[in-house]
């Protein structure tokens, strides 16, 4: 039997429009969406969401993370900060596609201002779908040993 794979989601007030639609979309593909908000209403701060999905990612109980603010960037900066994730923002089929297959990406990063929605929801199918390539892990590994290193002098 094929278990469900479960996708951490967040998003920010930027992304408020889309996220019920990208939700349901990921629902269609098979996928079990666990929503770390933004579910009020007014403003509120991405890096609060990005943390959130990005612990769930690190600590390996979810496959994927999928992040959407404006642009996809200040998810993608606040996500990094946490040990263990690759964020990426892709802002097309082939930059998600990418961002799976060379840079063992673990979350995607998305922009409610810079894409439209049926562009958001097909990046992250691409995203979720494509298999990372093996050849590219003596570089993945590079960026697991400076995420060990206490402070960079450099
Ligand atoms: C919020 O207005 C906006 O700054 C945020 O959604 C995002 O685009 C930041 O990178």
């Amino acid at each position: 039997m094929e278990t469900v794979k479960r996708i951490a989601f967040g998003t920010d007030h930027a992304a408020i429009e889309i996220r019920e639609n990208v939700k349901n979309y990921l629902k269609d593909l098979g996928y079990e969406v666990i929503d770390f908000g933004f579910c009020g209403n007014g403003n509120c701060d991405y890096p609060d969401y990005a943390l959130k999905v990005a612990k769930s990612v690190a600590n390996n109980e979810v496959y994927k993370g999928v992040l959407i603010c404006g642009t996809g960037i200040g998810m993608s900066i606040a996500a990094n900060k946490v040990k263990g994730v690759i964020a990426a923002v892709c802002w097309d089929e082939d930059t998600a596609r990418l961002a799976a297959r060379h840079n063992c990406a673990n979350i995607v990063c998305l922009g409610s201002r810079t894409a439209t929605v049926s562009q958001v929801c097909h990046r992250i199918k691409i995203f979720l779908e494509t298999p990372f390539k093996e050849r590219h892990s003596r570089r993945i590994e590079k960026i697991k040993q400076i995420e060990k290193m206490e402070s960079c002098t450099c």
